[in-house]
């Protein structure tokens, strides 16, 4: 595309016009997640929501209902999962590793949910990095980006053993333990950032 002097607001403003008929059109993006207790679905789901204020086509799938879902048919890919135990969950690992070649050869997004990421400390940091790394080096493949996003302590939504074991837990820890509530230390607005950060990158490759 021709580069137009800049001169003036009308200047920008066709510029800009150029950039949303060019860079967002066509662009077809795949968010596939897996959730325990539902946290990672709803980012997943705000993800899919600022990609399509960006005007990208977006499939957004839980794990299990993306059996026959193949990247190749996307220009952009992301995945999400979130931390139990240290693990994110094997069913996306599975998912991952059955298409890792494809998914090499788009960009690509893995988020990873957890409580650790919502720790201010750099063993916290460095926790929720370990099991991200441990995931990359077990199904093989390598995303363009990275990204820990801090989850919620859903006590609403556990069982009776496993609230019990979150209050001691986060006793130990120094989180609340009144399990009449749920506390979320999402950052909403850094997830819809990265929504749009996708959406750059579905960009760069359509127009490319
Ligand atoms: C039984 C259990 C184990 C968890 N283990 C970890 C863990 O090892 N590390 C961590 O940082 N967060 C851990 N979490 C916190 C979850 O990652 C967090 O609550 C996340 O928001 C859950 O997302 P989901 O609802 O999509 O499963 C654990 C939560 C539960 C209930």
């Amino acid at each position: 595309m021709a580069r137009r002097p800049m001169t003036g607001w009308l200047s920008v403003m066709t510029a800009l016009a150029d950039v949303s008929d060019h860079v967002f059109k066509d662009a077809d993006a795949l968010v596939v997640y897996a959730s325990t207790h539902g946290h990672t679905a709803k980012i997943a789901d705000r993800i899919a929501q600022s990609m399509r204020a960006q005007g990208l086509e977006v499939d957004l799938r839980d794990v299990a209902s993306a059996v026959d879902v193949q990247p190749e048919r996307y220009d952009v890919v992301v995945v999400g999962a979130s931390l139990h135990k240290e693990r994110h969950q094997q069913a996306i690992a599975d998912w991952v590793g059955t298409r890792r070649e494809a998914l090499e050869q788009r960009p690509s997004l893995f988020f990873s949910v957890s409580l650790s990421a919502a720790e201010d400390s750099d063993e916290a940091r460095a926790a929720a990095q370990h099991c991200i790394d441990r995931f990359c080096a077990e199904t093989g493949w390598t995303p363009g980006r990275t990204e820990p996003i801090a989850g919620c302590l859903q006590y609403r939504e556990y069982d009776v053993f496993t609230r019990q074991l979150m209050r001691l837990l986060m006793r130990k820890m120094g989180h609340p333990t009144d399990a009449s509530q749920d506390y979320d230390y999402t950052d909403w607005d850094g997830v819809d950032q990265l929504g749009r950060d996708v959406a750059v990158l579905a960009a760069a490759t359509v127009t490319a």
